[in-house]
């Protein structure tokens, strides 16, 4: 049996991959040991796992005493590179969260560490396994609208969930690579998947007056504010699972999980509008939004045949999209429009994206016709596109990826 450990267990790291190992896949695969800088969080993983798991003082020692065959990767993204080259050293496969890592010196690192070592880096990209974003790309693949000319593509984040970002350590650049990277990898991979195409140009602007010091009454964070009982992006974080994760593991290592989203920390931006053009030639408008009403996402791609676009909401606000929600419209050159309702989202996490990619990941997969598994050049692409857009806005110019990137 295949021996797994994991570095990170925050929320994502025990939700969504060490409480699903140890309770759906153990007849696959063993999780031998785990790793987190705050050690009373990896000690949870026995908890909610139920079984006990070795809590490791150590990343190396781990990878010394256990000899994995995989390490899953599941720290704070600025981290990712720093795992993933040690396990890449030590002869381990990796599974990596998105998005990849932060900067292009880490992302080429992580490319060079991985020829050298001859082990395979998987990059998850659970939105390729939505069922909606699965019939698009057969739509797309089948070429119902000819060759692609143009994407117009917009994702909204509401204040419910887009402030969340700005609570915790995603507001610090130097974390997160901005929402740029560590949000927009999700859409960047999706049109890069959907097109089957590189970006190769990107010029960005970005700004933050949503979040940030915008209002007076504000403080260091929602526990111990004066204004909890007014505030409307008041967290509690004594709900669960936060309490257990985050404010009784706070004297470990001092994370704070309810930060005051109104902080001058911040340094990342919340509107952001992006062009991108293609090797064949596509061009793309794209913008982000995190302080939205409602949340959800608008894409429309226009090719050489027609039309095709589509509305997504989150299934909490599926009442404002309602007629458009879920729709894919594709409109032909003689005026004809085809609707297709798509598949709704499935149950579990991000819409039944979760089990499907845990299966692949875990259980492996023979065949793989529409590319959903992603490698590090597709993790490379998609970062690729919000960090030069990072330096388009530093800049104050056009940058080209293969400014960082060479022979990709
Ligand atoms: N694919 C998805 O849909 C999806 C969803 C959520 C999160 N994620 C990704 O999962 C990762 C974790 O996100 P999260 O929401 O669980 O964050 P989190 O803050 O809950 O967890 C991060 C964990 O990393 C640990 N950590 C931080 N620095 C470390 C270091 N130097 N060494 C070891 N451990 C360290 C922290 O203690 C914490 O336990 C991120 O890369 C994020 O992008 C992906």
């Amino acid at each position: 049996m295949k021996k797994f450990v994991q570095v990170g267990c925050g929320i994502r790291g025990i939700e969504g991959y060490a409480e699903p190992i140890i309770k759906e896949f153990s007849e696959h695969i063993q999780l031998c040991g785990v790793y987190d800088i705050n050690k009373k969080r990896a000690a949870l993983v026995s908890y909610y796992g139920g079984v006990e798991v070795p809590v490791y003082d150590d990343f190396d020692e781990m990878l010394r005493e256990v000899k994995p065959d995989t390490v899953i990767v599941t720290t704070k993204d600025s981290m990712h590179d720093f795992y993933v080259i040690k396990a890449l050293e030590a002869g381990c496969d990796v599974i990596v969260e998105k998005p990849m890592t932060t900067t292009f010196d880490k992302a080429n690192a992580i490319k060079e560490a991985e020829e050298k070592s001859g082990k395979k880096v998987t990059v998850v990209f659970n939105l390729r396994y939505l069922p909606f974003f699965v019939t698009v790309k057969e739509l797309m693949r089948s070429g119902v609208i000819g060759e692609v000319l143009s994407v117009h593509f917009e994702w909204l984040l509401s204040t419910h969930h887009g402030a969340d970002y700005f609570r915790r350590w995603h507001r610090i650049r130097e974390n997160s690579g901005s929402l740029l990277v560590h949000k927009s990898t999700h859409h960047f991979d999706l049109v890069n998947w959907f097109l089957e195409d590189d970006p190769v140009a990107v010029n960005a602007f970005g700004t933050r007056r949503f979040y940030g010091p915008t209002r007076e009454k504000r403080s260091e964070r929602c526990l111990t504010c004066e204004y909890k009982t007014t505030c409307e992006y008041f967290l509690d974080i004594h709900e669960p699972p936060m309490d257990k994760l985050y404010l009784e593991c706070e004297d470990a290592d001092g994370y704070i999980r309810d930060k005051c989203i109104f902080s001058e920390e911040i340094d990342i931006e919340d509107s952001v509008s992006v062009n991108v053009l293609y090797k064949k030639g596509a061009v793309m408008s794209y913008s982000l939004t995190a302080h939205s009403p409602y949340e959800g996402m608008r894409i429309a791609f226009n090719g050489t045949g027609g039309r095709l676009e589509f509305c997504k909401m989150d299934r909490r606000y599926a009442e404002f999209g309602k007629g458009i929600n879920n729709v894919i419209s594709i409109f032909d050159r003689e005026g004809n429009k085809t609707v297709i309702n798509a598949p709704q989202d499935a149950e579990g996490g991000h819409g039944g994206s979760d089990e499907k990619i845990r299966k692949n990941l875990f259980i492996g997969c023979t065949e793989d016709p529409l590319g959903q598994m992603a490698d590090t050049r597709a993790g490379m692409m998609s970062i690729g596109i919000g960090m030069a857009a990072n330096v388009s806005m530093k800049e104050n110019r056009r940058v080209c990826l293969d400014e960082f990137y060479k022979d990709l």
